[in-house]
């Protein structure tokens, strides 16, 4: 396959994302441009991100951003080969404003669209970045999402594990609201509990020891809120030893669900010699859970793969990256008729 260049474009959520990727014919990459502008101070006065901001903020930016990413390739749009555009799952305002840019461009240029999962994009990224072949097991952490996934192949996915409530980074946030601490909740959590006394409180550790591979958070959150209302009035030292308490709950619960997904993996290809477990999301940036991953790993013989933090939050590249694999293999491009689905397992 010759050179394949793509425009890959990110609007699902509160980050808005553009880059030019291009796939060698020797199957590496070389990224020619990210830029991905955050919302997250339009967001930080609510606690949360406001879908209807969200969507009013994509619209301001992304012709900008595009525009940018393009001069900083130093191309025009006629040279690009393709483009990527995410369509689902996540906010369905902003998703429209990606696809329906992405479907434009595509009639007004004449180049195929992809449309994109985004789920699929954070799974893919570690081929970008650590070049890791099929099959490998994949850790999706966010804010909106935690699921444990079997990546078979290009669109060849399998959902092992996923969480019956809260996403693990949305436990994090809400956490960090009961205790006052800032928004998003997951930064500000890890530096309270660097001085906190992990034992002080007990913490539910959901689901653990069961068989499935799922996850459950809601009940920690509620055992945090129980901590922080027995005590009165609350001290920083306190919060900083709840912080460390909760963090040491999800470790072990970390431990002990993403230990059974690895040994299944194990028992499904016991011919595969050095597997990989593959982490992606906002929290793989929290330095206890990839402490206790990265432990993990080493235990059960897995290699550990944690692309660059830029690279694990919401970004274009991986949208990108997931079409120009689809193009590898001669995968046909989508209608431009396909519409953004809010929600898409
Ligand atoms: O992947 P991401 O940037 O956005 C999406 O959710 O799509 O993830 C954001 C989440 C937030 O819930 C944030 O609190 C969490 O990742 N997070 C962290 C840390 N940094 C970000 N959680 C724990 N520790 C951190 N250092
Ligand atoms: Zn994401």
């Amino acid at each position: 396959i010759a050179n394949l260049r793509i425009l890959g474009i990110e609007t699902s959520c509160d980050e808005t994302a553009a880059a030019i990727v291009t796939r060698l014919a020797d199957g590496s990459a070389v990224t020619e441009a990210d830029v991905v502008l955050s919302q997250l101070d339009e967001h930080s006065a609510y606690g949360g991100v406001v879908p209807e901001i969200a969507a009013r903020a994509h619209v301001d930016a992304l012709d900008t951003l595009i525009e940018e990413a393009l001069q900083r390739a130093g191309i025009t749009l006629r040279e690009v080969d393709a483009i990527a555009a995410t369509s689902g799952p996540g906010l369905i305002g902003g998703l429209l404003v990606g696809l329906m840019t992405g479907k434009a461009l595509a009639r007004a240029t004449g180049k195929p669209l992809y449309a994109i999962n985004h789920l699929e994009g954070h799974a893919l990224t570690a081929r970008l970045t650590d070049g890791v072949t099929f099959p490998y097991l994949m850790l999706l952490v966010s804010g909106g999402h935690t699921q444990l996934v079997l990546v078979k192949g290009v669109g060849a996915y399998e959902r092992w594990g996923t969480t019956i409530d809260d996403a693990l980074g949305e436990a994090f946030d809400k956490t960090a609201k009961l205790l006052g601490l800032p928004y998003p909740g997951g930064p500000a959590v890890e530096r309270a509990a660097a001085s906190g006394n992990p034992k002080r409180f007990a913490f539910p550790r959901p689901l653990v020891g069961e068989a499935r591979l799922d996850f459950s958070f809601s009940g920690l959150k509620t055992a945090v809120r129980q901590a922080a209302e027995s005590i009165a009035p609350v001290s920083d030292q306190d919060i900083s030893d709840i912080c460390a308490s909760f963090q040491h709950a999800i470790s072990r619960t970390l431990k002990d669900r993403i230990g059974r997904g690895l040994q299944r993996f194990r028992e499904t290809y016991p011919e595969i010699t050095a597997p990989a477990l593959v982490v992606a999301g906002g929290v793989a940036a929290n330095k206890d859970v990839r402490h206790t991953l990265d432990t993990l790993c080493a235990e059960h013989g897995f290699r550990f793969v944690a692309p660059p933090h830029h690279l694990c939050t919401d970004n274009a590249v991986m949208i990108a990256w997931a079409g120009l694999e689809r193009m590898a293999l001669g995968l046909p491009a989508d209608e431009l008729t396909v519409a953004p689905r809010s929600r898409w397992p």
